[in-house]
């Protein structure tokens, strides 16, 4: 394994912390609960994008790029982050954004702004040929430009969430805890990848359980397939040996609701419960949704009582802002 020979531009405050939820651990009735704050990684308002930047900043750096050129939806928590890195790294970002310019900006895009990152609006079926198509465009103009995949789930970006789940294991050993199940919200499939290759570099033998935000049961085989692909890549990335298939992989679905971005009453509750029960925000997109289905999950008996289960807070909370009338 060669980790720590990899190009990497520290961005993160780490470790992030791990604690308790007493009160929602009593709440519940249920399996003990430990939180993971990934919320906390420290770059603009923190969030899970940090982690693997700080590998695809440092390919950028080493590949003697300018501009970070990255794609999402307008409240893309990925999007924010890439300007702040790039911002960080002295590089321009050029940020392809779904759907129209709203008057006012709110949320991440108006952090996007003030970040310095340039927008360019499209409508979502033209996002792979404006992809293709403004990198072009950038190197006629002479600017060396490095492309971030969607929410930067390649190889490069998962390297980020192999570190963390090292990170984790470390923490645990120290602690002398035990842990039966991760469970963590899953889209484009990066942060998963980095923990299931993690888990099995550190001895990890609990459950890692993918709650999906956005694909529901007809796109899961594929949606487990190319999770274990990007694992696979990332192996060969970090020089490990290690290989994973679909059945590697375990994502649940079921709570996707009115479909992404829309915030029903599982976001609503779960919000209101992690905010009200331990002063801890999560978001209404990601980190909403998948402690939704974690609270439902515990509620249907499947941890069982003596059992640890540790929620990921992958971030996003400055989506929030953007939801008031939804969550207020
Ligand atoms: C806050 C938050 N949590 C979770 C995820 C999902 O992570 P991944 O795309 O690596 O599956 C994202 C992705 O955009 C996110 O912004």
């Amino acid at each position: 394994m060669r980790i720590d020979s990899l190009p990497r531009f520290r961005l993160a405050h780490l470790p992030t912390p791990l604690e308790e939820l007493k009160t929602l651990t009593r709440e519940l009735d249920g399996p003990e609960l430990l939180i993971k704050r990934d919320d906390q990684t420290g770059l603009a308002l923190g969030g899970n994008k940090t982690r693997k930047l700080e590998f695809l900043v440092g390919e950028a750096l080493a590949q003697g790029a300018d501009t970070l050129v990255t794609a999402g939806a307008a409240q893309s928590n990925h999007c924010r982050q890439t300007a702040a890195a790039a911002a960080k790294a002295g590089l321009k970002c050029e940020l392809i954004l779904n759907g129209r310019k709203p008057d006012v900006p709110n949320g991440n895009l108006l952090l996007d702004q003030l970040l310095g990152a340039s927008e360019h609006w499209i409508e979502r079926p033209q996002r792979p040929a404006k992809l293709r198509d403004l990198p072009e465009q950038l190197r006629a103009q002479g600017r060396k430009p490095y492309v971030i995949g969607v929410g930067g789930s390649n190889g490069v970006g998962a390297t980020g969430y192999v570190v963390a789940m090292l990170e984790l294991a470390e923490q645990l050993r120290a602690r002398q805890q035990r842990v039966d199940h991760i469970v963590f919200g899953t889209s484009s499939g990066g942060t998963q990848a980095g923990v299931v290759l993690g888990a099995r570099l550190a001895g990890f033998s609990g459950q890692l359980l993918g709650l999906s935000i956005d694909k529901g049961e007809p796109e899961l085989e594929a949606y487990e397939e190319e999770v274990a692909q990007i694992a696979n890549e990332c192996a060969e990335y970090i020089g490990s040996a290690e290989r994973f298939s679909q059945k590697d992989v375990r994502v649940v679905y079921g709570y996707l609701g009115e479909g992404y971005g829309v915030v029903g009453d599982l976001e609503r509750e779960a919000i209101r419960m992690m905010a009200r029960c331990e002063g801890i925000i999560l978001d209404p997109v990601y980190a909403g949704r998948a402690f939704g289905a974690l609270i439902d999950l515990v509620r249907k008996g499947m941890f069982k009582r003596g059992e640890t289960v540790l929620f990921w807070h992958t971030g996003g909370a400055p989506a929030l802002f953007a939801y008031a009338k939804e969550l207020a």
